[in-house]
């Protein structure tokens, strides 16, 4: 699919069928796009786990109040910064670097039949703590997203469209 199309189609997806299969190819696919995202420096400092426990999808669901979508996704990615990794130039680009990534995944989503959904973690402290919490992480590694994944049961196709106003001409 041209990428064009890809974009044109991605759209946040909050429905999925409970319990459709993501093979590991795709979630492969999913992961190594993410880790192909430009990153300043290349320092690379994101890092992701993998949620297919659906007693711990239910816990996000519970510690998270937008992402109920959860209920029905396979699994979930969390997307970490890594605090630790970085040098003086890209110091302050660690969640330019994780936004990177994430759009990634959703585009590659797509590309492999499969629906997406971003939900913001990092920089609302709660949600930040309740997440820490839930996946016992060090102070150093700090949750960006959720991104819930699965065989969608919605229709996808963008819900963006041009606007020329957005744009200044120089
Ligand atoms: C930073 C960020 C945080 C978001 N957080 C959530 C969220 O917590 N829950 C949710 O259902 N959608 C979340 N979204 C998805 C947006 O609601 C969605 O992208 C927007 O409404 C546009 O719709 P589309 O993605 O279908 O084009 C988030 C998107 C971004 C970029």
């Amino acid at each position: 699919m041209p990428v064009a199309e890809i974009i044109a189609r991605r759209r946040s997806i909050r429905a999925y069928q409970p319990e459709a299969p993501v093979s590991d190819e795709q979630l492969h696919n999913l992961l190594e796009a993410a880790l192909l995202a430009p990153s300043a420096c290349n320092m690379r400092p994101c890092e992701f786990i993998v949620v297919r426990d659906r007693g711990k999808l239910d816990a996000i669901v519970q510690a998270h109040p937008y992402a109920g979508m959860l209920k029905t996704a396979t699994l979930a990615i969390i997307v970490i910064g890594n605090t630790n990794i970085h040098n003086d130039i890209s110091a302050g680009y660690l969640f330019q670097d994780c936004a990177a990534a994430t759009e990634n995944i959703l585009l590659q989503a797509v590309s492999e039949g499969l629906g997406s959904c971003w939900c913001g973690v990092y920089p609302t402290e709660d949600k930040v703590a309740a997440i820490s919490e839930l996946f016992a992480l060090p102070e150093n590694l700090v949750p960006f997203n959720i991104i819930a994944i699965g065989v969608p049961a919605e229709a996808d196709g963008s819900r963006g469209f041009y606007e020329e106003e957005k744009v200044r001409w120089e």
